[in-house]
């Protein structure tokens, strides 16, 4: 099928990647002309392990293209994808301007054909009405330019305003593992009121539903939710925001743990494989980050505060997370008292391993808290310190490797589950530093071997 995603960021640039691995014929567009200069000489602007290979198979077999030219990728689509982004407002809201932006442009370029909208982005409850009523209004202006120009409303003009659906088809590839999640989905989402628009989706997504891409291709097809559009946009902040709030619920299991002594590491062992609780998403540590749930969670309790409804539960998942950023903090101060003057290296930096996103990263909040206690902060990366960019960080210095960061700390705090940590040499670390604390803000170093490598160990909740 003929493809086009608009906005390659993170989801959009995944979607059609993956898209034209399977098959389809797609055209990425971005008004970013250097980021499309980028793509198109083959070059992927996130890290996201396996994308940039798929990238270059699929350009190399004609069947991805990059550009800036948006009636270029309308009048190739029959399926266009709105994927840009809906930042959050500093009232909580999503800032749509770039979606909206996106519906006129595609209104304006509407070609004959019958076409599917499909609205890929993270948009408020009852987008998909709004987003329709846009590319109408984006149609109209067409034609009312056109009658200006003198040039009348041809019968194909008049047609148009009929001629396309527009479908909710929500995103839940994490990142980091944003390829693997697209060819292995759990589920697949499609809202909307059109059988025609639904069917096309269906056919689109078909060698996924199949899972001829998936790693195991033995298990049953992949199940598809059909829904109307409010319900499919629904489930997307649902979704994130009962992740959230399950990561909080056992970041509060952790913090009663450490009064009462007991280890929550074992405790999520024990009520996780109870079924219906289930163990993912029940590891504790320094509380959730990036660029999804911090915005879907706001976003629900302002829709739900619009609608006169005090969405309490929720609004307490983020009062739990926002406190649990600094519970490093707090073990660091009980460990060495006064914090001015001392140096704390802190290992990882991005809101989780495999990624280079620092949105709303817990790692913010503790440099800008030590700085402000007159704590000096090194930090180690792998990725944050391989690229050599500083991610505009203030009041923290970039080292090279965990080595030359552990040389002179006090203590170091491991931020982010970087794999590579479980293998660090930590009998020499812990020789180069004043004195060898460490506080595993992800519970996820071998704690005995640690200790045996002469650190003093401090987790969460354990
Ligand atoms: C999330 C959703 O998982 C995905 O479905 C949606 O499409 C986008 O938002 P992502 O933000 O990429 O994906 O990361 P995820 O792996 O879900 O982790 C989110 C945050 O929760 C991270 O900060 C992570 O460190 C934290 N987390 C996750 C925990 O603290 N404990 C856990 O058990 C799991």
């Amino acid at each position: 099928m003929r493809v086009c995603v608009i906005g390659t960021g993170y989801v959009g640039l995944v979607t059609g990647v993956c898209l034209s691995h399977i098959g389809h014929d797609v055209i990425c567009v971005d008004n970013n002309e250097e980021k499309v200069k980028l793509m198109q000489a083959g070059q992927s602007p996130i890290y996201e392990p396996g994308l940039s290979e798929l990238m270059k198979s699929s350009s190399e077999a004609g069947k991805l293209q990059f550009t800036s030219d948006l009636a270029k990728g309308v009048e190739h689509g029959e399926i266009l994808f709105i994927a840009v982004g809906t930042p959050p407002l500093p009232t909580g809201e999503s800032d749509t301007r770039y979606v909206e932006a996106v519906a006129r442009g595609i209104g304006a370029h509407l070609n004959g054909g019958y076409k599917v909208i499909v609205n890929k982005s993270t948009v408020p409850i009852g987008s998909g009405d709004w987003v329709r009523m846009i590319v109408l209004d984006g149609i109209a202006e067409r034609q009312k330019a056109l009658v200006t120009a003198g040039g009348g409303i041809s019968t194909l003009e008049e047609n148009i305003g009929g001629n396309f659906d527009v479908v909710s088809n929500p995103e839940f590839l994490r990142e980091g593992s944003a390829v693997y999640d697209t060819f292995n989905p759990d589920r697949i989402v499609l809202g909307g009121n059109s059988d025609r628009a639904i069917a096309m989706m269906q056919e689109l997504y078909q060698p996924l539903v199949d899972r001829s891409f998936a790693e195991d291709k033995s298990l049953p097809p992949v199940p598809v939710v059909v829904t109307d559009l409010s319900s499919a946009e629904m489930i997307k902040y649902a979704a994130n925001s009962f992740l959230a709030t399950k990561i909080s619920f056992i970041n509060e299991v952790a913090n009663i743990c450490d009064r009462v002594g007991a280890d929550v590491t074992q405790v999520a062992k024990g009520i996780g494989l109870d079924s219906r609780i289930g163990s993912k998403f029940l590891q504790a540590g320094l509380g959730w980050g990036g660029s999804c749930f911090p915005k879907d969670v706001s976003a629900l309790i302002h829709t739900a505060d619009d609608y006169g409804y005090d969405a309490e539960l929720l609004k307490a998942a983020v009062t739990v997370n926002q406190r649990q950023r600094l519970v490093t903090l707090e073990k660091l101060q009980h460990e060495l008292k006064i914090l001015k003057g001392k140096t704390v290296g802190l290992l990882g930096l991005t809101f989780k391993p495999d990624t280079d996103d620092m949105r709303d990263a817990p790692a913010l909040n503790l440099i800008e808290q030590l700085n402000r206690l007159g704590a000096k902060v090194k930090a180690y990366d792998p990725i944050v310190s391989q690229s050599g960019l500083s991610h505009g960080l203030s009041g923290v210095i970039i080292e090279s490797n965990a080595e030359m960061l552990a040389d002179g700390c006090d203590a170091l705090v491991l931020v982010t589950d970087w794999q590579e940590f479980l293998k660090l040499d930590f009998t020499k670390m812990a020789k180069v530093m004043i004195q060898p604390l460490i506080i595993d803000g992800r519970n996820f170093l071998d704690r005995q071997a640690v200790q045996d490598a002469g650190f003093r160990y401090v987790g969460i909740g354990r």
